[in-house]
């Protein structure tokens, strides 16, 4: 295809004919390695054949300054169009300003950023930037649709600005972001290197340079020396804009460094601007999936942690499977002493038969089959609502995640065993719907079953049960996300997971495989 659009007629008369799901890269030209890095994802990204993509050139005057570069941005059409072929872009669109507003800037709508968002980092000395930013990438939508955009991380705070947008306004277009990419010596691309002059560019190399130092050291101490990274800068002639440790998300400066934290610096060198940024983190990701019973949680946690490469962590089974060892001992449910009394001597194990298998054993017996049994699943919620049952588990559970690099399930992780987790997902779907895939389950277990009504009745019960109880009852995380998955198969729920992982843990920090 290769085609190279100036003009908004020209752009949508091909869209038209094509119809395709576009994939959309907004640039302001001057395309680099980093760019083309986002070109090739979105190639590879490609899963249905008529999806095109998109890659826009315009340099967009309400982002610069007054006294900023706008005249002299590196504008090369040839060399720009070049680069993005070659990568994989289908096409071009290249608009004049008038395209983009056709009656002028002030006689169309504008975006204004909130303060608490516009104030931080690169906002605070770059007055109305965001807002330009804002505007722009609303018109360009506007006109092209795109089913998805792809973005860089190395503008963290323009991505965080441009998730809340689409977030608040409700655009259903997804936003998919990637690491900087970093010549050999680590140095970040970016269009404004062209401004650089040998001597400068030696200087500059010092920012990535001291941000990777102190990355290291901080996985060492879990502490990081601002002052020293500040004297290091200065040693190298840049004059510091910021240099500040902030909420990934909020973009606010934390003291906090328990979870993620971004270290971030904006730099001048000479007459250029530049910024970089590296991500530190204690330990590696958690992510905490609550929901209630049979939203299909065990199935696509264990997909999902698969494809990300982490520990998968089913906390129910455990609930199961002191269950089976109380009733398998003809203990009352209610005789707590005669509970503790066998919990306390009891060893409960996962073990791996493969990457995707897990089996759990309590005292050397393989229980995971027979925890599945309906018997079990009737009176494990009487078991799960006991305190000293409660806090043996959460301390083991707790205990396996404490390196992080896990994804555990169940119905307290977010608010009581991992509330200081990266990522939370309740998922859950209606009763209906979870008893439809309940007798699948069972069915395939070769368990017997009355009804799908009798199984609704009782997955409402055991609902009841699990909301109600006084400690660590079933309840959503305030923090976290919701997702309902009444129609959609195993597949789009992973999609979805892996997606709203994405939105919380940076490529730079986390990569994630192709779905
Ligand atoms: O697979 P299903 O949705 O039926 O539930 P499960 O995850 O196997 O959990 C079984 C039961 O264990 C739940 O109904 C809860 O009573 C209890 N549980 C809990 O209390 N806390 C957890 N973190 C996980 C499970």
């Amino acid at each position: 295809m290769q085609k190279i659009f100036q003009t908004n007629a020209e752009l949508k008369d091909w869209l038209s004919e094509q119809n395709s799901a576009i994939i959309f890269i907004p640039t302001m030209g001057g395309l680099h390695l980093g760019h083309q890095y986002l070109i090739e994802k979105a190639k590879e990204r490609k899963t249905k054949k008529n999806q095109i993509i998109l890659v826009s050139i315009f340099v967009n005057p309400l982002q610069f300054g007054k006294d900023e570069d706008f005249k002299k941005y590196p504008r090369n059409i040839k060399k720009d169009a070049e680069l993005a072929f070659n990568a994989g872009a289908d096409a071009i669109w290249a608009p004049d300003y008038f395209e983009v507003f056709p009656g002028g800037e002030n006689s169309h709508f504008k975006i204004k950023v909130p303060q608490t968002l516009q104030n931080q980092l690169c906002g605070a000395e770059r007055a109305g930037h965001f807002d330009g930013v804002a505007t722009v990438i609303i018109r360009l939508i506007r006109i092209i649709r795109p089913e998805k955009i792809i973005l860089g991380e190395k503008d963290w705070q323009q991505l965080i600005i441009i998730r809340k947008l689409f977030q608040e306004l409700s655009i259903p277009i997804q936003i998919e972001s990637y690491s900087t990419q970093r010549d050999q010596s680590g140095f970040a691309y970016s269009s404004r290197n062209s401004y650089l002059s040998n001597s400068e560019r030696v200087n500059a190399k010092s920012l990535p340079h001291a941000l990777k130092e102190a990355k290291i050291e901080f996985d060492k101490e879990k502490a990081i020396n601002l002052a020293k990274i500040a004297s290091r800068l200065k040693e190298n002639n840049l004059k510091i804009e910021y240099l500040k440790i902030v909420d990934p998300f909020s973009l606010k400066e934390t003291e906090n460094i328990n979870g993620l934290c971004l270290l971030a610096a904006a730099v001048k060198c000479g007459s250029t601007r530049l910024i970089d940024h590296t991500f530190l983190m204690q330990r590696k990701p958690i992510i905490a999936i609550d929901g209630p019973a049979g939203a299909g949680k065990s199935t696509v946690t264990q997909a999902f942690a698969k494809k990300l490469g982490l520990i998968y962590l089913d906390t129910g089974a455990m609930y199961r499977a002191v269950t089976w060892l109380i009733i398998s001992n003809s203990i009352d449910l209610n005789d707590q002493a005669k509970i503790k009394n066998i919990l306390k001597d009891s060893e409960l194990e996962f073990k791996n038969s493969s990457f995707f298998e897990q089996k759990i054993f309590i005292n050397n017996i393989d229980v995971s089959e027979k925890i599945r049994s309906p018997q079990v699943t009737s009176m494990v919620s009487e078991i799960a609502k006991q305190q000293f049952v409660r806090e043996l588990l959460t301390r083991k559970q707790q205990v396996i995640g404490n390196n992080g690099g896990l994804v555990a399930e169940g119905r307290d992780i977010g608010t009581a065993v991992f509330p200081d987790a990266d990522v939370k997902i309740f998922l859950t779907a209606s009763p209906t719907e979870r008893a439809k895939r309940r007798a699948i389950d069972l069915k395939k277990r070769g368990y017997e079953f009355s009804s799908i009504e009798d199984l609704e009745q009782e997955i409402k019960e055991r609902d009841k049960k699990d909301s109600e109880r006084t400690i660590a009852p079933l309840k959503k995380a305030q923090d976290a996300i919701e997702l309902v998955t009444d129609g959609m198969n195993i597949e789009d729920v992973l999609k979805e997971l892996v997606y709203i992982f994405r939105s919380k843990i940076p490529e730079e920090v986390w990569p994630t495989p192709n779905l």
